[in-house]
């Protein structure tokens, strides 16, 4: 079960890797650079991207990090091909990292810990590959809120049909609280955590750019594939007259981020 649920994130980042780093990878950037903003990373000697997608943290801790060896890790080889052009990249599943124990100065994972079957495993293996001292910095979601703008447009997708997606946030209830990622990281041996929840920031962003976005990637897109070409054509027509009128803050994603840093004070099991 969980090897398919791996499967199924993998291939749908595989399938949206395009979409992702030309209309979501710059929304989430800022996000994640205000949680790399809160590790030391000066003089780090080795930083991991845990997640790295398409590879906007990855440039960002290049400059952050001058010193250190940056290296991205992701399941999707097509998000990892883009990333690539940024830094040096490897395949990996999060909760089995071919890091050795013990090395890592500091590791930073965004928007990925709700895909995971276990946040926990993951965590404990952030725990495992640092070294004593070093740091983490994670973001998540906090979990959805009301978006009229949004619902608005899925009820034109049920109007016509279009089957019923399962979610890919296979780790989102683990995950979804301040309080859920401080008791991860402290299970798994980190201390000293701290943690902050405040809305994405945001540009501002038009009717046609917010259901592009929406309807290219994740399960949107597949529901929007699934529909007959005359049936798609009809729903960008209803979808764009739905969203005419609405403000750049009623199209805005309004959920929460949250961040949550830590230090692995321990040594990682097995080094002394
Ligand atoms: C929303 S994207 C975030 C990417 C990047 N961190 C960013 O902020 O733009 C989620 C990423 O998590 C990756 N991912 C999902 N499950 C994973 C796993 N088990 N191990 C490693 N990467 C995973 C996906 O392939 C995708 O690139």
């Amino acid at each position: 079960m969980s090897e398919a649920a791996l499967l199924g994130v993998r291939a749908m980042y595989d399938r949206d890797a395009e979409a992702y780093q030309s209309l979501r990878a710059q929304w989430l950037r800022r996000a994640t650079a205000r949680a790399m903003a809160g590790l030391p990373l000066a003089a780090a000697a080795l930083v991991l991207d845990v997640a790295c997608g398409t590879g906007t943290g990855l440039e960002d801790l290049r400059n952050l990090a001058p010193h250190a060896q940056v290296l991205g890790l992701d399941v999707s080889v097509q998000m990892l091909k883009r990333a690539a052009a940024s830094c040096r990249v490897v395949q990996a599943d999060a909760a089995a990292l071919p890091i050795r124990a013990g090395v890592v100065d500091a590791l930073v994972c965004s928007f990925a810990l709700m895909h995971l079957t276990s946040p926990r495993a993951a965590i404990a293996e952030f725990a495992r590959v640092s070294r004593r001292g070093a740091t983490v910095a994670l973001t998540t979601w906090a979990p959805d809120v009301p978006w009229p703008a949004r619902s608005a447009v899925m009820r034109i997708l049920d109007d016509l049909g279009a089957p019923n997606v399962a979610s890919s946030h296979h780790g989102g209830p683990e995950t979804d609280s301040a309080a859920k990622l401080a008791r991860l990281l402290v299970v798994a041996g980190f201390e000293g955590v701290t943690t902050h929840s405040e809305p994405l920031p945001t540009e501002p962003i038009e009717a046609e750019t917010a259901l592009r976005a929406w309807s290219s990637l994740g399960s949107t897109r597949a529901r929007v594939a699934a529909l007959e070409t005359s049936d798609r054509d009809e729903f960008f027509r209803r979808a764009l007259a739905s969203l005419a009128g609405a403000t750049p803050a009623e199209l805005s994603d309004p959920r929460e981020v949250i961040y949550a840093w830590a230090r692995r004070t321990g040594a990682p099991a097995g080094i002394r």
